[in-house]
């Protein structure tokens, strides 16, 4: 943590003003030092009241995802927030720290992003201190091919976080879109790096659209994309939502590594808005249409084709055919 979120948290903390002089000691600078640093964070937005005798009471933050905010609302031990008010893409920052040993658990965390990125070369809609766009590297001992479980795996976190946030039921849609009244709320991006037979690390990109208000989606997603503000009416805590997915997805990252993915289909698999949809699949390997039997022990879509023969699919862009459209 830096000196300014370490102020704010013992602020955030104390159960009554702290003194200059404490601050001082526990910083090991000077009162002036302190006051300096007091007067930056007020810039930034914290409302912190002084008495003169009696000190400093943090009266408000601003709404922002940075570690200071988030620390009373994580509950797991990923607790290496990665802060930026501005970048390109959280994929970009998570990556670069990844290569530098950021340790499993980091999770980098925008108010807004430039070039959000999302699957299969598309971007992802990022407006400024609304919403949730977080990486998280993951350092799992696992092949590549084993690595698309991860991508359920965080799905079902999204989607437990989103219900016990909203108290509605989300779908998923394989492999990795949440959608709340059949409009896409959330969105999963996995990526690595690796050898042939061996992860390096994972890069888990999670974009959830909470206060998006309906007039803030470009015209183009209206229609295709809602957001937690919009299906519930009521704004979400941001700092609370975010600490609460971190916790959710590292439960269950967790039995994943040690149990396998078996300790999450079943809660994917209730989830799931496909089981039974007759869908085309845009695969590496042509397209294939087919009745959704649902995932198979690794993750797979298993499909019944129209001649009865079963197949499987680990990748590729679903389209429903009847029920819930695109
Ligand atoms: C998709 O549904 O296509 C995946 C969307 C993933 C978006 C998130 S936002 C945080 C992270 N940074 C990115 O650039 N993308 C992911």
């Amino acid at each position: 943590m830096s000196v300014d979120e370490r102020i704010v948290a013992w602020l955030r903390a104390a159960a009554g003003p702290v003194s200059g002089e404490a601050l001082a000691r526990r910083l090991g600078c000077s009162r002036a030092a302190v006051w300096k640093r007091i007067a930056g964070l007020r810039r930034q937005g914290y409302r912190i009241t002084a008495q003169p005798a009696g000190g400093y009471t943090l009266a408000a933050a601003p709404d922002r995802l940075g570690p200071a905010e988030l620390a009373p609302y994580l509950s797991g031990s990923w607790r290496r927030i990665e802060w930026r008010a501005e970048v390109d893409s959280t994929q970009r920052v998570a990556r670069d720290l990844a290569r530098a040993g950021a340790p499993e658990g980091t999770a980098v965390i925008a108010e807004r992003q430039t070039a959000g990125r999302g699957r299969l070369g598309r971007s992802w809609h990022s407006p400024a201190g609304l919403n949730l766009y977080c990486s998280i590297v993951l350092r799992p001992v696992l092949p590549p091919s084993a690595v698309p479980q991860v991508t359920l795996v965080t799905g079902a976190a999204v989607a437990a976080t989103v219900e016990e946030e909203t108290g509605l039921r989300p779908a998923i849609k394989w492999p990795n879109d949440v959608l709340l009244g059949g409009r896409k709320v959330a969105g999963i991006l996995v990526e690595m790096d690796s050898e042939i037979d061996r992860v390096h690390h994972l890069l888990v990109g999670v974009g959830v659209n909470l206060n998006t208000p309906r007039a803030g989606f470009p015209p183009e997603l209206r229609r295709k994309a809602t957001s937690l503000l919009v299906a519930t009416g009521r704004p979400v805590h941001r700092a609370a939502f975010a600490g609460r997915l971190l916790a959710a997805l590292e439960a269950r990252y967790g039995r994943f590594s040690t149990v396998g993915f078996a300790s999450v289909r079943a809660e994917w698999e209730s989830y799931s808005c496909l089981t039974g949809t007759e869908v085309s699949v845009a695969s590496p390997g042509g397209e294939i249409a087919g009745r959704v039997l649902g995932l198979d022990a690794d993750g797979a879509l298993r499909l019944r084709r129209r001649g009865g023969r079963e197949v499987r699919i680990v990748a590729g862009e679903v389209t429903v055919r009847d029920g819930y459209r695109d």
